[in-house]
């Protein structure tokens, strides 16, 4: 397309009015952004305009389509089994891709998991791979296709060159108010799932209080547009809706949420997090064509824990070693009987964040020993004095801030008081 097809305060107006943008104007805009001829404030603008007027189908398929083609594409179709990944739009104690991706793999599909580090209140996989000592999260594509076809399951980080309209797009969402806009998250998340290859993929819609969409509404929507979005592309896509009111599991932070999927492996961990790790899992298996094993089985007969050990040691982790303890520890107790009812997943992942377990900006280091250890669920009754939190870090004078957060982010009511717990699955698309 000519350099001069279109001009960015055209592009803009279109939106900022209302009107649909053609493909060509989609097309023109995401490459002379990747190119820098479309500065930052133009692409706010234009981002933020996108967030408060939408965009139909069409539009979306065209962004979409416009960032997969500013990067390389991969291809895994000379693997000898079939691929399939999984996407989490982001959620607190969302560690589910740890003991999956062995998992699956142990199932006899290839996963190729590019994951991401963590911004905000949510975690990020490669930032809880990172305690593991040794551990590397930058892999050659050719690396990376030898682990798959040798141990069957990649975590990493996506390269440089998949999607460059997205790394920068989404950095500048990041600081402008825009990333809660569907056609945004959809496109992003998808141009980089698309670009990967995967032949399937399961993708994990969070709702609630710690999740980008707070409603059930919102997140089906989400998940029907990427649905679509996959399918047209010849992904065989699906998306399970799932709980994010509650934190997953008991811990939110790296090396603590390391040790508890490294549990799962190992046939214990709470019951929330193998549910939803056997959710994915069959999804995946069913998506890639392997209907024939059920993946109970291999969490309890230790073959997923063997392919969690290969696929640590070759990305240069011991998976052996010690994992690191924050230098400091503060108890939360309860101050009386009860049972707790609420807990609310944005206070724990704010309260991680600000123990050192996440980072403010992307440059910064996280901490690998921090984060909240969660002593009760809901549902589950307390005596007083016993514990509810730990909160864990080397800098101790990040203790108060993280005690506001969780102030308010949970409830006790009184002994013998009924909960009723909400389905961790909500709803499937696909
Ligand atoms: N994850 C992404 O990769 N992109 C978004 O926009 C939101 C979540």
């Amino acid at each position: 397309m000519s350099e001069h097809a279109h001009d960015a305060v055209e592009v803009i107006t279109t939106k900022r009015d209302g009107a649909s943008l053609s493909e060509s104007q989609i097309d023109w805009v995401v490459d002379a952004y990747t190119r820098g001829a479309v500065a930052d404030e133009q692409m706010a603008a234009l981002a933020m305009a996108i967030l408060l007027n939408g965009m139909e189908r069409r539009e979306i398929s065209d962004w979409t389509a416009a960032m997969i083609a500013s990067g390389e594409r991969m291809d895994f179709s000379m693997l000898t089994r079939p691929t399939a990944d999984k996407h989490s739009t982001g959620g607190v104690g969302d560690k589910i891709t740890l003991p999956l991706a062995p998992l699956v793999a142990a199932c006899g599909v290839a996963v190729p998991q590019l994951s991401g580090r963590g911004l905000g209140h949510t975690g990020g996989t490669l930032d809880k791979l990172e305690s593991i000592p040794g551990w590397r999260a930058d892999l050659t594509n050719a690396a990376m296709l030898a682990q798959l076809e040798d141990v069957g399951a990649v975590i990493c980080a996506a390269g440089d060159g998949l999607a460059p309209a997205d790394k920068k797009l989404y950095a500048l969402r990041d600081v402008t108010g825009t990333v809660e806009a569907v056609p945004l998250i959809a496109s992003s998340i998808m141009s980089k799932k698309i670009a990967e290859g995967t032949g399937a993929l399961v993708l994990d819609v969070k709702v609630g209080a710690g999740a980008f969409m707070k409603d059930v509404d919102r997140a089906r929507e989400l998940a029907e547009v990427m649905v679509a979005l996959g399918t047209d592309a010849g992904v065989r896509t699906v998306a399970l809706l799932t709980d994010m009111e509650t934190p997953l599991g008991r811990t939110a932070g790296n090396a603590i949420e390391v040790a508890e999927s490294v549990e799962v492996l190992g046939g214990g961990g709470p019951a929330d997090v193998v549910e939803l790790t056997l959710a994915l899992a069959r999804e995946m298996l069913t998506a890639a064509g392997a209907t024939d094993v059920d993946p109970a089985d291999k969490l309890a007969d230790g073959s997923a824990m063997d392919v969690w050990r290969r696929m640590i040691a070759a990305q240069g982790g011991d998976p052996d070693a010690e994992l690191p303890v924050a230098r400091e520890s503060h108890v939360v107790t309860a101050e009386a009987a009860g049972v707790l009812t609420r807990l609310d997943a944005m206070a724990v992942g704010m309260a991680a964040w600000r123990l050192g377990a996440g980072r403010a900006r992307k440059e910064d280091p996280v901490q690998a020993g921090a984060g909240v250890r969660w002593h009760v669920r809901p549902g589950e009754a307390v005596a007083a004095g016993d514990p509810l939190f730990t909160l864990l870090t080397d800098t101790p004078e990040r203790f108060d801030r993280a005690l506001a957060a969780l102030d308010g982010g949970y409830e006790i009511a009184a002994p013998g008081s009924s909960y009723d717990p909400r389905p961790l699955v909500l709803d499937r698309i696909g």
